[in-house]
């Protein structure tokens, strides 16, 4: 359903540029005038949303380094120069930093809203596959961006993560200081990780093209679920989704704004506002919100199995809980794409959003501390730990994909669909206009 292009230069100069490069031809038909279905929900602006934050974290991000040293003995005092000298730094800075977890929550809210309206159902597995990977880019970019101010838990953070290479058998050392450039974190580490970083959000600017390009092809989903029929099931997405789009971003960067200006320390640890030290460890080594999930996974397992030990194990579980959703076009074996339709999915979808907060909570205590507490747990006696949380909640979070989602796709008898886009939305106003007016 890819739109084609009515463009007509206006002007001699447009139609001498045309001729020479028909830029415009490509920006109106995959813009402007884009069929996009008539029915799409507030939960479709976060594409647009992700877009703008990715911009604001390349144009925040190249400013900040005309300020910054990628240096062990300097790292640290010029993001607090940053912070105390430069002009607006520290508003540069905190932008930065929070925008990065805005960011993530709007890919979060992203990814839920295509997996409750089963956007990566053909023909979109590409498109969903494509987001996967640009899910893991922004993982990366942002686990070696928070090394940069080299505070304490960025060093420590930095450790424990490029650690978990080691659990790979024969070659993990090797591994591991291969990636440290060195025997330990040290500048060497800093500096490609600055390097990567700066890298990194450009290659996802090309991916995100690909992502849009892949979305161009079979066109939107929608709410129903229910594929375009016709030309009345779609508008132009200029003004029509510019518009609502357009009011969604003001929303979400006054969100943005509240925490900047109210808040800039919030989502941060502390203790990254102590230069990094190799010879003291920080009591509790925690990763930001967006990594819990899966530092709960990733610490769910503790026994061996086999020849296999704890660690590898539990690295295995974190990569495979991300890896997993590759194959979620294959795993859903349900016909219809929307939540909406599916009443024992839909359940069960959100059993598995309440699961996925859980494990971040799971991963932000001591393992052995009973869950939300932070007093140790008598080790006698069977007590809700932190640990115990998280391994329900990895067994459920597996389960959801491996079984819950094949099956329930299998033995649920979905309610009837609607015929077309454009009768949903009749139906829809139908029913709203039935209502008496008080
Ligand atoms: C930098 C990050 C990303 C950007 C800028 C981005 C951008 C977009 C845009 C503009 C759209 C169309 C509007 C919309 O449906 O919201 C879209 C659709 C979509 N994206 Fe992304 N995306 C990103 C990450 C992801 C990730 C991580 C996934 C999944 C793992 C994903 C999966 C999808 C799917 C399945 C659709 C089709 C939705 C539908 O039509 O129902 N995206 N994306």
């Amino acid at each position: 359903m890819s739109g084609h292009s009515s463009y007509e230069p206006k002007t001699a100069f447009g139609k001498w540029f045309h001729e020479r490069l028909p830029v415009m031809d490509l920006v109106k038909g995959q813009a402007l005038d884009f069929p996009t279905p008539k029915n799409l929900n507030y939960w479709w602006t976060f594409g647009g949303i992700l877009a703008v934050m990715l911009v604001v974290q390349i144009v925040t991000g190249v400013v900040l380094v005309m300020h910054y040293t990628p240096n062990t003995d300097l790292a640290f005092s010029s993001v607090e120069h940053i912070m105390r000298d430069v002009n607006y730094g520290w508003l540069l800075r905190y932008m930065h930093a929070n925008g990065a977890s805005m960011f993530f929550i709007a890919v979060y809210i992203h990814i839920f809203r295509g997996m409750y309206y089963g956007s990566y159902k053909a023909p979109r597995e590409i498109l969903w596959m494509i987001g996967v990977i640009i899910y893991l880019i922004m993982m990366a970019t942002a686990f070696m961006g928070y090394v940069l101010p080299w505070g304490q838990m960025s060093f420590w953070g930095a450790k424990v993560i490029t650690n978990l290479f080691s659990a790979i058998p024969f070659f993990g050392d090797a591994i591991t200081h291969w990636l440290w450039g060195g025997f330990a974190v040290d500048n060497p580490t800093l500096n490609r990780f600055f390097s990567l970083h700066y890298l990194l959000p450009f290659v996802l600017a090309g991916v995100v093209g690909l992502h849009i390009w892949a979305l161009h092809i079979p066109g939107n989903n929608n709410p129903t679920g229910v594929s375009v029929k016709g030309a009345q099931d779609t508008v132009p997405f200029h003004p029509y989704y510019t518009m609502k789009d357009g009011f969604a971003i003001v929303v979400f960067l006054l969100f943005y704004a509240g925490w900047v200006f109210f808040a800039p320390n919030f989502l941060g640890h502390a203790i990254n506002y102590a230069e990094a030290n190799p010879l003291s460890t920080p009591a509790h080594i925690v990763p930001e919100w967006y990594y819990l999930p899966f530092y709960a996974i990733l610490r769910a397992i503790t026994f061996n199995i086999g020849p296999l030990d704890a660690k590898l194990l539990g690295v295995i579980a974190m990569f495979g809980s991300i890896i997993i959703l590759f194959f979620l076009p294959w795993l859903d074996t349900s016909k219809v794409r929307s939540g909406t339709y599916r009443p024992i999915f839909k359940q069960f979808f959100w059993l598995f959003v309440i699961n996925c907060v859980l494990l971040g909570f799971a991963g932000s205590g001591a393992p052995d501390n009973y869950f939300l507490s932070h007093e140790a747990a008598d080790p006698t006696k069977w007590a809700l730990t932190y640990n115990v949380v998280g391994k329900i909640c990895t067994a459920f979070y597996f389960l959801y994909f491996l079984v819950i989602l094949p099956v329930v796709g299998l033995l649920e008898s979905p309610k009837p669909l609607p015929p077309s886009i454009s009768d949903a939305v009749l139906a829809k106003n139908n029913k709203a206009s039935a209502v008496p007016a008080e």
